[in-house]
C-alpha cells in the first residue's frame, strides 16, 4: 500500500511514519513543509528506508499536490500537516488558518479528481469544546470550538465530510485527545514543562490550573490511525482517547516528581483568552469496531517521556533554536517542491 503522508516530520506524523514502516507492505511517501515544527530528525534512520521518501512540500500549493499525487499514486492519505498549537493560532491566527483550511481543502480537490482511497483527516477533541462534569463527547457530541485552532480543525473536518458526502470519496475523521511523548515540540504543556524543569527554568502554568485535559500517548494513537485505515468506515468519525484525565496542575507536580525538581520552579500566570475547562472523550465507538484500547499507561508513558527529554537535550535545543534546519541542509535527501517556501 502506498500512502502519502502529510506533516509526517512532525510530532505525531514522524511516530506513525516509523510505526507504519513496521509493516512491510507499506510504503510512505511524506510531505512536508518543515515549519518550525517539523524536523527531520524526528524521524531517525526512517530517511534511508527505500520504503520511504520525503518531498519537501507546502499543501497550501495546489499544483504542487497535483504533481506530487500524479507521481505517487497513493492509495491513502493520512493527513497530519496542520498549524497545531492553540497559544500560536492565538497569537497568528492567519497560517493556521491557511494550513489548516486551505491546505485540507487543497488534498480533497487533488483526491476527488484522482481515485485515491482512504482518507483520513487527522482532527481533535478542541473541536467538541469544553464539557462540564459528567459529560462526555462521543462522535455526534455538537461541535463548540473556542480557538482559532480549534474552529479551523472543525472546519476541516466538516469539510472532509462533506467531500465524502458530496462526492463518495473515502474519507474518515479522527479526533484524539492530547497527545505526549517523545519528540514534541517544546511548546506544548508536557514537553514544555519536562524541558524547562531539566533546565531549572519556571513552569508557567495559565489561570488556576486546574483544567482538565485527557492524556493519550503518542504511538497509541498511531496504532489507533493504522487501525481505521483497514477496518475504519467511510464517512465516520471516531474519537481516540487515552483514557487519563488530569488538571494539569497535577501534570506539572508528577513532572515535578519524577524530575526531582523544586516547586518554586511554578509560576501561575495570566489565563489563556477563552481557555477551554475541561475535554472529555468516549471513544467507544473506536474500540467497538476496532478492538483498539490504549495500551500506555499515563505514569509509564510520562516516566518514559521525561527519560527521552533527558537522553536529547541537544534535539530541545537545536528545535528551540531551529538549528536543525542545520542538519536539514546537510542531509537532505528528498526533493523540493514550490519556490514558495520560507526558508
Ligand atoms: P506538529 O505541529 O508537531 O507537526 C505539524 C507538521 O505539519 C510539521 O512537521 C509541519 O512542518 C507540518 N506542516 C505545517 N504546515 C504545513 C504545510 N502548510 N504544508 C506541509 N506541512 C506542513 O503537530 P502534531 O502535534 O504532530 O499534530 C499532528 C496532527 O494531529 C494535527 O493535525 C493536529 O491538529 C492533530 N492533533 C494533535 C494533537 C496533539 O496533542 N498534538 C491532538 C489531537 C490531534
Ligand atoms: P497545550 O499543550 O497547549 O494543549 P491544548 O491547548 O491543545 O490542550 O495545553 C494543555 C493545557 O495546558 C491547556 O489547558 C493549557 C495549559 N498550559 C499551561 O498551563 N501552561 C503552558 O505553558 C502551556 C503550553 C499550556
Amino acid at each position: 500500500m502506498r500512502i502519502v503522508v502529510t506533516g509526517g516530520a512532525g510530532f505525531i506524523g514522524s511516530c506513525f511514519v516509523r510505526l507504519a514502516l513496521q509493516n512491510p507492505s507499506f510504503n510512505i511517501i511524506n510531505i512536508d513543509k518543515l515549519t518550525y515544527a517539523g524536523n527531520l530528525e524526528n524521524l531517525g534512520t526512517v530517511g534511508n528506508d527505500p520504503r520511504y521518501q520525503f518531498i519537501r512540500a507546502d499543501i497550501c500549493e495546489l499544483d504542487d499536490l497535483r504533481a506530487i499525487f500524479d507521481e505517487a499514486k497513493p492509495d491513502a492519505v493520512v493527513h497530519f500537516a496542520a498549524e497545531s498549537h492553540v497559544d500560536r493560532s492565538i497569537l497568528s491566527p492567519q497560517p493556521v488558518f491557511d494550513t489548516n483550511l486551505r491546505g485540507t481543502f487543497n488534498l480533497l480537490e487533488t483526491m476527488r479528481a484522482r481515485s485515491v482511497g482512504r482518507f483520513i483527516h487527522v482532527s481533535t477533541d478542541e473541536v467538541y469544546g469544553s464539557l462540564e462534569q459528567p459529560l462526555e463527547a462521543d462522535e455526534r457530541y455538537p461541535l463548540q470550538p473556542s480557538s482559532p485552532y480549534s474552529a479551523s480543525k472543525a472546519a476541516s473536518d466538516l469539510l472532509a465530510l462533506s467531500y465524502n458526502k458530496t462526492y463518495k470519496l473515502p474519507v474518515i475523521v479522527t479526533r484524539a485527545s492530547n497527545n505526549y511523548g517523545p519528540y514534541q515540540f517544546p511548546e506544548k504543556l508536557i514537553p514544555l514543562m519536562i524541558a524547562n524543569a531539566l533546565d531549572d527554568k519556571p513552569l508557567p502554568i495559565y489561570g488556576d490550573g486546574l483544567q482538565i485535559r485527557d492524556w493519550l500517548y503518542v504511538e497509541d494513537h498511531c496504532r489507533a490511525i493504522l487501525g481505521l485505515l483497514e477496518k475504519g468506515r467511510d464517512g465516520e468519525i471516531y474519537n481516540i482517547a487515552g483514557n487519563r484525565s488530569l488538571p494539569n496542575k497535577e501534570v506539572v507536580e508528577r513532572i515535578l516528581h519524577i524530575t526531582r525538581k523544586p516547586a518554586t520552579l511554578v509560576r501561575y500566570v495570566t489565563d489563556r483568552p477563552g481557555h477551554d475547562r475541561r475535554y472529555a472523550l468516549s471513544s467507544r465507538k473506536l474500540q467497538q469496531e476496532t478492538g483498539w484500547a490504549p495500551q500506555m499507561h499515563f505514569e509509564a508513558g510520562l516516566a518514559a517521556t521525561i527519560a527521552w527529554y533527558g537522553y536529547n537535550e541537544e534535539w530541545v535545543r537545536n528545535v528551540r533554536s531551529g538549528d536543525y534546519r542545520l542538519y536539514y541542509a546537510q542531509n537532505y535527501a528528498g526533493r523540493e517542491l514550490s519556490s514558495t517556501i520560507a526558508s
